[in-house]
């Protein structure tokens, strides 16, 4: 009987974890059929419709329409949202990606009604309590039937949970396989010409975190930052919606657009944001999947936090923590403009084929 698989997605992290499956399903074409699912989490063309038209990714089956909301408005409506949609079609077996909301959400849906979980990028850790994607890890990994595991911290943090063996899967990354997938594409884009920008002459920088950018000092902080680095290198700023929003709220928006030597960018499409990435004589950063992006490139990261849930991009990566501190900073900036930081290796099964073993993987288990 042909198996339905059901994939959700709701923010650009997600997207751009995905975009390998359709190919890799239609593998099973008549044994599995598979769906895909848009919560509506993100919503802005450019935080969305853009990455589904670049990366190919498949028109979503159902779009949930949930938009913006405090947290439990958002979990607790793509909840309602998928037991309609469960309800009428139910799928065998719904894959779940990464840390967000919708993560959780989609995890506690398909729990209530008994239908088979898989959890892509599992076992992440950064045990920061605070953070608001640790509760969605961690709810998530305690609802999930398969462990899709992207580095070996993530086996040792589900083992020490108690999941049994049989149910980890340490497959490689998947946001990787849409960089290699898409790496002409990449080299193609004209992101650096059409901001007139150089090979190494600049500073990639990208913020939004709560912890960082939804109170004024915080804001502030990274006005203070962004002065600094641009004493040393021009720096490109592609600023998320939540951060903008702070800063205007702030009253802080002139004043950051007045900085000398800043691009300040709206959110970026993918191809322009990973010539940047590849391009860039250092990345400074919140992000979760950027210390991953950069460590594939062997590109410098500072990654602004006191923790990651990705300790491989430091084993093994370009990447290092840092606090806000400029000092530090400094220092950084002139060991990368002497030549002297870390390249990093890239780590075991960051192939481009992840998505190809987790498909493989689930066919064998229930087909
Ligand atoms: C979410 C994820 C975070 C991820 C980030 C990447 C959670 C808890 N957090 O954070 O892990 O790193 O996405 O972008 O799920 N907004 C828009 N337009 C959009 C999307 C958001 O204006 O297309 C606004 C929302 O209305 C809201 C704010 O940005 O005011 C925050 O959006 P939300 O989706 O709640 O979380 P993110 O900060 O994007």
């Amino acid at each position: 009987m042909l198996k339905k698989i059901f994939i959700l997605v709701g923010t650009r992290p997600n997207f751009i974890k995905i975009t390998q499956f359709e190919k890799q399903f239609k593998r099973y074409a008549g044994k599995i059929e598979y769906k895909l699912i848009h919560t509506g989490q993100h919503f802005d063309k450019n935080m969305s419709e853009v990455f589904f038209e670049q990366l190919e990714i498949k028109e979503p089956d159902y779009y949930l329409n949930i938009s913006s909301g405090s947290p439990n408005s958002q979990i607790g409506n793509i909840i309602l949202e998928l037991e309609k949609v469960f309800l009428k079609d139910r799928p065998d077996l719904l894959i779940v990606v990464g840390d967000v909301n919708s993560t959780m959400a989609g995890a506690i849906a398909a729990n209530k009604l008994a239908i088979k979980l898989a959890h892509l990028e599992s076992g992440l850790r950064s045990m920061d309590r605070t953070m608001p994607e640790e509760h969605n890890r961690v709810v998530t990994d305690v609802l999930a039937d398969y462990y899709f595991i992207t580095e070996d911290s993530g086996i040792k943090n589900l083992s020490h949970a108690g999941v049994e063996n049989e149910r980890l899967f340490f497959v490689g990354n998947t946001m990787i396989d849409t960089l290699v997938a898409f790496d002409q594409n990449i080299r193609d884009s004209d992101a650096l010409e059409s901001h007139s920008l150089k090979k190494g002459e600049y500073v990639l920088m990208t913020m939004h975190r709560p912890s960082n950018v939804d109170h004024q000092v915080g804001c502030k902080k990274i006005i203070e930052l962004i002065k600094f680095i641009s004493r040393y290198k021009k720096i490109v700023f592609p600023i998320h919606p939540r951060a903008l929003k702070n800063f205007e709220k702030y009253g802080l928006s002139n004043e950051l657009k007045a900085i000398n030597d800043l691009i300040l960018l709206e959110p970026l499409d993918y191809l322009s944001f990973q010539q940047l990435v590849l391009y860039s004589s250092l990345v400074v950063t919140d992000s979760g999947g950027i210390q991953e992006e950069t460590t594939f490139r062997q590109v410098p990261c500072l990654t602004l936090r006191p923790n990651t849930e990705r300790p491989i991009t430091i084993s093994m990566g370009s990447n290092k923590l840092l606090e806000f501190d400029l000092e530090l900073i400094k220092k950084e900036i002139e060991l990368i403009q002497k030549g002297q930081n870390k390249k990093g290796e890239i780590p075991p099964l960051w192939d481009g084929r992840a998505t190809e073993r987790i498909v493989d993987i689930i066919a064998k288990s229930i087909l």
